[in-house]
């Protein structure tokens, strides 16, 4: 038998492996390069350094990779929220009962947001801060980033297209996705974006897209990213385990499943990509085109550390001290 330590580990080495996968991050990234301002893409490229016409699709995944080394295992936390609901009859997401003591997805998403535009940081710090944006913005669109149940699904075994060792996360992630479009690569995701860039000006999700931003407000970013969460997580009732967790668990998830779930996943896809470039308009508009960040007095240096943002300090759930026991990622745990 195993003791439940080692179990622990070996989901923590399965949640640090994905996050939308590469192919989902590029392409929320390519859909988002075709709504920002022009003005926006120039700035966004002065500071990434990337004046290529892949210059967000580039770093959509640094996130990921950051994670899991030595100097980036701190940011671990930042990819998703645990929200203590109960699907499939109860989804939710509460900020202050499900926000991480060392912060989560929606806490980064606010942090990042005040310091990208800081014309007081360095050029690095924020490149730092469009990277996790633009990974972030991403991650909070998947109904699996938002939900505490089995780490996010990465403990539920499930069969997908004949991988009989799959987990509910990562077929989410990664595999779904793939399926749909048949590859990973950069020119996969951009063909992707091509299509759902189309969906969003002309087709499909003209008339929703509206929705999607509704609200969106950069000096609420807390407010903002907990109704993307919540919408989000709103699928994991409805679409991601309507039936619950044994019901998953039946048959393989390919085809039956995954032709009831893909429009969600393409749904969400768009959705992130047309929101980044929101926020990054609305970031731009706010503290780079008004000239904001250079009239601020050096002394009223603000706590860009972001502590401020986090919620009240209040004892750990049980589930919050699983997450804790099996640290942020993989390969450091040898030792
Ligand atoms: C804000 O970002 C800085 C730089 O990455 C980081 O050190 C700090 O922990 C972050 N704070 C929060 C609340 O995410
Ligand atoms: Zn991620």
């Amino acid at each position: 038998m195993h003791s439940s330590s080692s179990v622990l580990v070996g989901l923590a080495c399965l949640q640090g492996a994905h996050a939308w996968g590469a192919l989902g991050h590029a392409t929320v990234a390519y859909v988002a390069q075709n709504f920002v301002d022009a003005e926006v893409k120039t700035w966004a490229q002065g500071v990434l350094g990337d004046t290529s016409t892949s210059y967000l699709a580039n770093i959509a995944s640094w996130a990921d990779t950051y994670r899991t080394t030595t100097a980036g295992k701190w940011s671990a936390p930042l990819h998703f929220i645990d929200a203590e609901d109960n699907p499939p009859s109860s989804c939710s997401v509460d900020y202050d009962r499900d926000c991480g003591s060392s912060g989560c997805s929606i806490s980064a998403i606010a942090n990042y947001t005040q310091r990208a535009g800081d014309s007081r940081l360095s050029k690095a710090n924020k490149a730092e801060a469009l990277k996790f944006l633009v990974h972030f913005l991403g991650d909070v669109t998947q109904p699996l980033h938002d939900e505490a149940l089995e780490l996010g699904g990465n403990g539920i075994k499930v069969t997908f297209d004949g991988h009989s060792g799959d987990n509910l996360h990562s077929d989410w992630d990664t595999y779904i996705p793939q399926k749909l479009v048949g590859g990973s690569s950069l020119a996969d995701a951009l063909s992707w974006a091509t299509t759902l860039t189309t969906d969003i000006k002309t087709g499909s999700y003209a008339n929703l897209k509206a929705s999607w931003i509704e609200g969106d407000d950069v000096s609420s970013a807390i407010t903002s990213a907990t109704r993307w969460a919540a919408d989000a997580n709103a699928f994991v009732c409805t679409v991601v385990m309507p039936d619950g967790v044994a019901a998953l668990q039946e048959d393989d998830l390919y085809p039956t499943y995954y032709n009831g779930v893909i429009s969600t996943v393409e749904l969400q896809i768009a959705k992130g990509g047309y929101r980044l470039a929101n926020w990054l308009n609305k970031i731009y508009a706010k503290d780079i085109a008004s000239g904001a960040a250079s009239k601020r007095s050096p002394e009223a240096l603000p706590d860009l550390t972001g502590a401020d943002l986090l919620p009240a300090p209040r004892p750990l759930s049980k589930l919050k001290l699983a997450r804790a026991a099996m640290g942020g990622s993989c390969g450091n745990h040898n030792h």
